[in-house]
């Protein structure tokens, strides 16, 4: 097959993974076919729903899908998510009284990353509390409503954005775990991104929120006390550490923009410690989840943060990299174990518990979609 076949097909079987695997009501499952991923996270369903909102918005139709399918399927995820939200108001009502009185949460009234696609809490075991994916949802939301052109919203639709937005901006301070559900008793840089950008968006939503000032706030803060002595961002604060996912503060979350010096030092850091020669990127140098492979989502994520610089080179030598660890019929992985930055025996540890690494990982194959659309590949999208 040659490079363009091969990219072409990655790119199909990019949205057909997405909307084959959609559940009836609107999630979007992380991966088929790992017992762990059976759950619809905000997070990873933001991106899955963005990347159908930008594919449709292209419109140059060559697959077998149609725009209005992608637009459908963004659609009925993002009802999902605000019937997720609007089941939980009294709860999460709650958690904003105490965080107004300064009182930590109670978790079982915090929003959780993941629900079953019926909308239901999974094992309680798992570190559900983490606020970046509300944010990132809220985002995504409104590229969607952008791109599908469908004001009025629906009244739940408003009353989730509303009730999100406000949960956000009392929660924002509150330690939580990151978006790799790791680290719950710190504040994450890459957390106050997403909720940044979560909260600007909500206004262009519902114009009669106003979070001016939080949002001020939020980079104030991050500029104050979320930066390392080399004058990166942290990983999280009081860390002299980067982590992959910073490029989120700037692509898409705009709490920086991309060309700003403190982000340009933070991506330098991130090609220097984390992103393996020849290879994906790391998240994070204490990682052993797997081994701590190279991730490919991330790789793709850097490269559309260079294509938003105009790195196109480097883009596309991500994107490469990335199609070269697609299996024949174009599935790809979460992560791959070569290069790991912990020893095998962390890997079969993970595989013996878990199973392999989830494939297909249906937020790679999002990526994937972004950086095409967003210009990336050495072959044109269609
Ligand atoms: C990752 C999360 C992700 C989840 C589902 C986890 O391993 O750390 O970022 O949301 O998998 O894809």
């Amino acid at each position: 097959m040659n490079d363009r076949a091969r990219s072409q097909r990655i790119y199909q079987r990019s949205l057909a993974v997405i909307l084959e695997n959609q559940q009836p009501g609107g999630a979007y499952l992380a991966c088929p076919t790992m017992p762990d991923y059976q759950f619809s996270w905000f997070r990873d369903g933001a991106y899955i729903a963005y990347a159908l909102a930008l594919d449709a918005q292209a419109g140059d139709v060559f697959h077998e899908g149609s725009m209005a399918a992608q637009i459908e399927s963004a659609r009925e995820f993002h009802d999902w998510c605000a019937r997720v939200i609007n089941d939980r108001a009294e709860a999460v009502e709650r958690s904003i009284e105490r965080a107004a009185r300064g009182e930590p949460p109670v978790l079982a009234d915090t929003l959780n990353a993941r629900y079953r696609a019926n909308g239901h809490a999974g094992p309680d075991d798992w570190p559900e509390f983490q606020l970046d994916g509300v944010g990132t949802w809220l985002w995504s939301l409104a590229e969607y409503a952008d791109r599908a052109h469908t004001p009025p919203l629906p009244l739940a639709w408003e009353r989730a954005i509303t009730l999100a937005a406000r949960y956000l901006a009392a929660m924002w301070q509150v330690p939580c775990y990151d978006c790799w559900e790791e680290r719950g008793g710190d504040i994450h840089i890459s957390t106050l991104g997403a909720i940044y950008a979560g909260l600007a968006a909500s206004s262009r939503l519902v114009p009669s929120l106003n979070w001016d000032d939080t949002t001020a706030a939020i980079r104030r803060f991050v500029l104050a006390q979320g930066l390392t002595p080399g004058g990166e961002l942290a990983k999280s604060v009081g860390l002299d550490m980067v982590d992959a996912n910073l490029i989120g503060v700037a692509v898409p979350h705009r709490l920086l923009e991309p060309d700003d010096p403190v982000m340009r030092r933070t991506v330098a850091r991130i090609e220097r410690e984390l992103h393996a020669p020849g290879s994906g990127i790391h998240r994070h140098l204490e990682d052993v989840y797997y081994g701590g492979g190279a991730w490919v989502l991330l790789a793709l994520w850097l490269a559309w943060y260079y294509l938003e610089v105009g790195e196109r080179q480097r883009a596309d030598d991500l994107i490469a990299w990335a199609e070269s660890r697609a299996d024949a019929d174009g599935n790809l992985p979460e992560q791959v174990p070569d290069p790991m930055l912990a020893s095998a025996w962390h890997y079969d540890d993970w595989v013996r518990r878990r199973g392999p690494i989830a494939q297909p990982l249906v937020w790679s194959h999002a990526q994937y979609i972004i950086a095409r659309r967003m210009g990336g590949g050495a072959q044109p999208v269609g």
